[in-house]
């Protein structure tokens, strides 16, 4: 499932981000992929220790923990800490596919990556180029979102950016473990989620939403793995 979470950050937070970005040292991208995205990878990251990461990385994950549309879609068990990338005239990421498993600084044991996003910094008009591409069983998808806004895909896809030709592409990026590993088990939750809110919206609290609340938590129940 790709899904697009507008607004996951305030204009307020895209600017104060984007305004500390600009005076931050960045190092060559390839510094966090293995051998096969090194191959395709040309753009520049914020070095993922560096004290202003992570306090910028702070600022996206408080967003990402207010935001209903992205527990619900992703169910997360937990994220790495939300990395920053830029890309200028030239720079591309051609098709890879992101690794099964990371190493989280500072914390026990693997994260198991079931779920990419990125979190878009410029606006579209700020760059020519720079689509991410994402392929899935119905093809191509190329995503270009608004500033704050957020795309989530199944880190299974290949995918790639496409290279900017003008301009300059800033955007966050990170990786979730989901409390549900199938991203088709992990659609239809999201779906019976939404389709009962949408029901409840419409006819308030009444033993049908109820039971497909129950039945909701009890799927949720026999998929989970925390
Ligand atoms: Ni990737």
């Amino acid at each position: 499932m790709l899904l697009h979470i507008p607004n996951v950050l305030t204009q307020d937070e895209v600017r104060i981000i984007r305004t500390r970005l600009e005076r931050s040292d960045w190092t060559d991208g390839r510094a966090t992929v293995g051998a096969q995205g090194a191959q395709v990878k040309r753009n520049r990251q914020l070095p993922e220790a560096s004290a202003e990461g992570r306090e910028l990385a702070a600022i996206v994950q408080a967003a990402l923990a207010r935001n209903p549309m992205f527990f619900a879609a992703v169910l997360p068990v937990r994220s790495m800490p939300p990395l920053f990338n830029r890309y200028g005239e030239g720079e591309h990421y051609g098709d890879h596919v992101d690794g099964a498993v990371r190493v989280v600084p500072g914390m026990p044991g693997m994260l198991r990556t079931d779920v990419s996003s990125t979190l878009f910094l410029s606006a579209p008009e700020e760059y020519e180029g720079g689509e991410l591409v994402v392929q899935d069983t119905y093809g191509e998808h190329e995503v270009k979102l608004d500033a704050g806004d957020l795309i989530v895909y199944p880190s299974t896809s290949v995918h790639r950016v496409q290279p900017v030709t003008q301009g300059e592409r800033i955007c966050s990026f990170f990786w979730t473990q989901s409390m549900i590993r199938d991203d088709a088990r992990r659609s239809m939750l999201y779906d019976l989620d939404r389709t009962i809110e949408s029901l409840r919206g419409r006819l308030g609290d009444c033993p049908e939403t109820v039971a497909l609340t129950a039945h909701y938590h009890n799927l949720l129940r026999q998929w989970a793995e925390t």
